[in-house]
């Protein structure tokens, strides 16, 4: 039934339906994206070459560097005041270029009203420091903002991975199922279906959903002939768990689009088994995981050195291979394991007020308006699935001050415009920008110079998302200090912005620079990373029997 020399793909889409609005936007030019080609050499920080100066000096944020300062007190290095020559130019690399326009007066305007977005070194720093501090309590079961999971994954790809495996992909409005065959740890055949999950689904009760996801398996098995098989399954489930095991796991808070009832306490494995056992399939869940972990796999599979695994995408998160022995939830014995992959949940990071430093009005907005307010309120800095409203709540905050024509609709905006703006603006056009923005904005009038306006504000706020998961790899690299670490990366931010790439190169270059490490775009981890840890998961079960 199966071939297993030659990579085969089916790739099937059911009820699928495209993220982007229902407006004309002009798309054609959004996919093809450029990079930058530049990469900014960068000088140690002050903290680096013995003159630390953290004063957890904050707020006072940048203006961007229009005057010759980077707006930290208005001194010119931005740490404790002083002045500092590799300090100043270290500074000076975290701003981004000002907003030039014809009319200098609204510039300066605009400028002073983004400040609150623009980040400079010392506050990276000072989020750096409050996030080693969360890692710390939260592997300690402290109070934290961080969940700091244990996943129980032990071990990464040796290569030995065999094997044919169910996967299921759970965490945005498309539900994947998947049918892997491994051979020698690479992938010779992979099948997949996907699923659109309706908005009832998604905010209704949870059984209801996982019921569905069960008729899923058993419609995709049927279009394969398999729904006799006996078969492994991998559950990408791409939510905060508190995991028990490596297959069980209970869902803390629904995160991104989802927020159904009646799960709190329930074990989503367990959950999906007694489905798929409902149905009289002979499938078992081998193993649950989120998608950093799923990533942070598939990566080792391509890069031994990869450690760390990261998604930039609707929501965004990281998990990395920790000591055993500094994680404290336990639930089954560790002696003989070295190393575990730890579920970091950084899009909570600073739930817990720790992180309100950075907090602007326009940040009040977007949360305000999500689906799960209060929660998860770092994500929403960084998530693709909050950078279109954020660029919305930025326009109609300087449409209030009379800097912008008009208030965009609210929805009406995505991170694939803040991709467009970007690119556009990367070449000087604003032409597609305009016409986005006229459409967005119920058909206002915008002429160049307010096109401009919102390529600034898309630039302003892809920085400060660049640099804030910066900070998290960047403080990742340093506790893990090896010789070098090469980073799995993921996610339709990572994938489609423009600029992110370069940019997270820079700020991770900039706040570690002892810390070689190398980003490593690492396709679908919920697929293959899921396989690959159903493969392991064997191996190590096997091996203690
Ligand atoms: C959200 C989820 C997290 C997931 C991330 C990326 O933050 O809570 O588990 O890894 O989105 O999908």
């Amino acid at each position: 039934m199966l071939a297993n020399s030659l990579p085969q793909r089916r790739d099937v889409t059911e009820g699928r339906t495209e993220p982007t609005g229902k407006k004309t936007c002009p798309q054609s030019h959004w996919n093809t994206h450029k990079t930058d080609t530049v990469v900014s050499t960068v000088t140690a920080p002050p903290y680096m070459n013995g003159t630390n100066g953290l004063n957890g000096t904050h707020g006072v944020v940048a203006t961007n560097g229009l005057n010759g300062t980077n707006g930290v007190n208005g001194t010119t290095n931005g740490v404790n005041g002083t002045s500092n020559g590799s300090g100043e130019s270290w500074e000076k690399q975290f701003l981004p270029p000002p907003l030039q326009l014809d009319d200098k007066a609204r510039a300066i305007k605009v400028e002073s009203r983004l400040s609150g977005l623009v980040l400079c070194g010392a506050t990276l720093k000072r989020v750096a420091e409050v996030f080693a501090h969360e890692i710390e309590n939260g592997l300690r079961q402290k109070p934290s903002s961080l969940q700091m999971e244990n996943t129980y994954v032990p071990e990464l790809p040796d290569g030995t991975e065999e094997g044919v495996f169910l996967a299921l992909d759970l965490g945005g409005t498309n539900f994947r199922v998947l049918y892997l065959e491994l051979c020698g740890g690479e992938l010779v055949r992979e099948d997949v279906k996907h699923y659109h999950i309706s908005d009832e689904l998604r905010l209704g009760p949870g059984e209801d959903l996982f019921n569905f996801l069960a008729d899923c398996v058993l419609d995709f098995l049927r279009s394969e002939g398999m729904e006799k098989d006996e078969l492994s399954l991998g559950f990408t489930f791409s939510f905060p768990m508190k995991q028990h095991s490596i297959s069980s796991g209970e869902l803390i808070t629904w995160t991104k689009s989802f927020k159904c009832g009646g799960m709190a306490g329930v074990d989503v494995a367990a959950l999906l088994q007694r489905c798929l056992n409902d149905r009289g399939l002979k499938v078992t869940v081998q193993v649950l995981l989120n998608d950093t972990t799923g990533t942070l796999v598939a990566g080792a599979h391509l890069d031994p050195e990869v450690a760390i695994g990261v998604i930039l995408g609707t929501g965004s998160n990281g998990c990395y291979m920790e000591r055993a022995d500094r994680v404290v939830h336990w639930e089954s014995s560790y002696e003989r394991v070295h190393d575990v992959c730890v579920d970091i949940e950084w899009g909570a990071f600073g739930d817990n007020g720790c992180l309100n430093f950075l907090r602007t009005d326009f940040d009040e907005e977007v949360d305000r308006n999500s689906l799960l307010a209060t929660s998860f309120t770092f994500e929403k800095y960084i998530g693709g699935k909050y950078l279109g409203d954020l660029l919305c709540a930025v326009l109609g905050g300087l449409a209030r001050d009379g800097l912008f024509p008009a208030t965009p609709v609210w929805g009406e905006l995505q991170s694939a415009h803040v991709s467009m703006f970007e690119e556009e603006n990367s070449v000087g056009d604003w032409e597609q920008t305009a016409e986005a923005l006229c459409e967005a904005c119920g058909g206002a009038l915008i002429s160049r110079a307010d096109a401009f306006v919102a390529q600034h504000v898309a630039r302003v706020i892809s920085n400060r998302a660049a640099q804030l998961v910066s900070v998290c790899i960047a403080t990742l690299l340093r506790r893990m200090n090896r010789n070098h670490t090469a980073v799995a990366v993921d996610g339709s931010v990572f994938k489609r912005h423009p600029r992110i790439r370069n940019l997270m190169n820079k700020y991770i270059a900039l706040l570690a620079p002892k810390d070689k490490f190398t980003l490593l775009g690492a396709e679908d981890g919920s697929g293959k990373g899921s396989a690959l840890t159903a493969a392991i998961a064997a191996r190590v079960a096997a091996r203690s029997t």
